[in-house]
């Protein structure tokens, strides 16, 4: 089965979030499971920092300009790049400036990606030849469902959603510039509200539509999560076209038995006590007292609505009314988030530390370090950080949502609240205190927590399967 991912991130080439988590680890573990698999990326300066020897292998005349297509095998996986400075020569983060404003040009730059994906998917590399299956993620690849339909390719699309909240909305004038008919902009077609949207062309032409947790495959059937796209999703799910699969954790990233950024490694049973080390580490660096008893929160998270990290702050204070308690934030996005916690942590220099930025050590370090991880979103697709905290026996207090509600359960691998408010997380909150206070039942929550099996291999086996199928 020849199968080609599309998508703006790969982690360690270049991640903003969960996304490249997934395009690191679940290619990876289907070529494992003898799939023949490719993925297809824009060769972004971090990118071509990692594999700067990538072959030029043609050079594509397009609508968005001329395009170097590049090869590059890297850790056994193979990749298609596309080389092209005018998109894509843009250092930090892919999809906007430093003042989180969108690139102008967005639109030309992930339709390209769609395009070059659609193409390498219908044959364009005749050494590889044409792909059973065409895997989109996310709005940046949703075009390529819509090219394989108009080009007519016989084979399979995938449309996998992260997160509905990003759509690709781009002014209508411009599809016919993206070598696509008119026609498709119809109600029954990507049109959304009169603009073009990317997300929905991937809704609509994908044969099947996966999300990265059950739940959340139901929930955005719902108006409540389905931002205008729920009867559309509905119909797809009546069809039988719409399911859920929980992402996994990659074991070669994640795991404290052989994280190298961590203090000590650590495992379940034996040398579950050398956790601490990560502990009385992230105390240090922070400069609260290092002291193994007192309670240490951490949050490692994207700052934005999503995540409720408002609904966090709000709940800090009482729980920092108890001296016991720590907290510790690594985190960026919205500016007044950043500063709400950067004042939280002038408020409470002995019980708080923050980082406003992106430190990949330095998540793992919280991940590992941390007693408790919180992760309060209003809506969750899946949610990578809680499972990494119980990979860590960092128990995660998780609201009910999408894949957290999936993950997480509740009083036995970790603490879960419902509504999205501050008294809500208080009230689990207090569990957690309650049970922090007995370290025996403590120990046993993140013993069973470790056991949890959230291996790649059982998702990439459900895809490979829903391929097949
Ligand atoms: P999302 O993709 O919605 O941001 P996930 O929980 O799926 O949420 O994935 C988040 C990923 O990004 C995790 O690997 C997490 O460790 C990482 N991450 C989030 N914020 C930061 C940060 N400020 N620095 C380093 N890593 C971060
Ligand atoms: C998105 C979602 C997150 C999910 C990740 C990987 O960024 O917000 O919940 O874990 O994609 O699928």
């Amino acid at each position: 089965m020849k199968v080609l991912h599309i998508a703006s991130e790969c982690y360690p080439l270049i991640k903003t979030g969960g996304l490249a988590d997934v395009l690191g680890a679940l290619p990876w573990a289907q070529a494992q499971s003898g799939a023949d698999v490719r993925v297809v990326l824009p060769y972004y300066p971090a990118v071509a920092e990692l594999l700067p020897k990538a072959q030029p292998i043609d050079e594509l005349h397009t609508f968005a300009g001329t395009i170097i297509l590049r090869e590059a095998s890297y850790q056994g996986l193979s990749l298609y790049l596309l080389d092209a400075a005018h998109l894509f020569a843009r250092h930090g983060n892919p999809y906007h400036n430093a003042d989180y404003q969108d690139y102008p040009d967005n639109v030309y730059r992930f339709a390209a990606l769609a395009w070059v994906g659609a193409s390498l998917a219908a044959g364009l590399d005749q050494r590889w030849g044409r792909a059973d299956v065409l895997h989109a993620h996310d709005w940046q690849a949703g075009l390529a469902c819509a090219y394989i339909s108009h080009w007519r390719v016989r084979l399979k699309t995938v449309f996998t959603v992260h997160n509905l909240a990003y759509q690709g909305l781009f002014a209508a004038w411009h599809l016919t510039e993206l070598d696509l008919p008119s026609s498709m902009f119809a109600i029954e077609g990507l049109e959304f509200h009169g603009q073009l949207s990317m997300l929905k062309a991937g809704l609509y032409y994908a044969d099947e539509i996966t999300t990265v947790s059950q739940s959340y495959a139901q929930e955005i059937t719902d108006k409540m999560y389905g931002y205008g796209l729920h009867g559309l999703l509905q119909h797809r799910a009546a069809q039988g076209r719409l399911h859920g699969i929980l992402n996994g954790i990659d074991p070669k990233i994640w795991a404290p038995e052989t994280d190298p950024y961590i203090a000590q490694n650590y495992s379940r049973v034996k040398t579950l006590k050398h956790k601490t080390e990560s502990k009385y580490a992230l105390q240090q660096r922070f400069g609260l007292s290092e002291d193994a008893n007192k309670l240490l929160l951490v949050m490692v998270s994207r700052l934005t609505e999503q995540k409720g990290a408002d609904i966090l702050l709000e709940a800090l204070p009482r729980i920092l009314s108890d001296q016991d308690v720590q907290f510790v934030l690594l985190g960026s996005g919205e500016p007044s988030l950043s500063e709400a916690f950067a004042r939280l942590a002038a408020d409470y220099p002995q019980q708080v530390g923050v980082h406003i930025g992106y430190d990949e050590a330095l998540a793992h370090q919280l991940i590992a370090g941390g007693d408790v991880i919180v992760v309060p979103s209003r809506f969750e697709p899946c949610g990578l950080t809680q499972l990494y905290g119980m990979a860590y026996g960092t128990l995660p207090l998780v609201r009910h949502v999408g894949g957290l509600g999936d993950s997480v359960r509740d009083g036995q691998t970790g603490f879960v609240f419902h509504q999205a408010n501050a008294e809500d997380l208080f009230e689990a909150y207090q569990r957690v205190r309650t049970r922090w206070d007995k370290p025996r039942s403590w120990q046993y929550a993140q013993r069973q927590a470790m056991a949890e099996d959230f291996a790649w291999a059982n998702a990439a086996q459900r895809y490979l399967e829903l391929y097949a199928q």
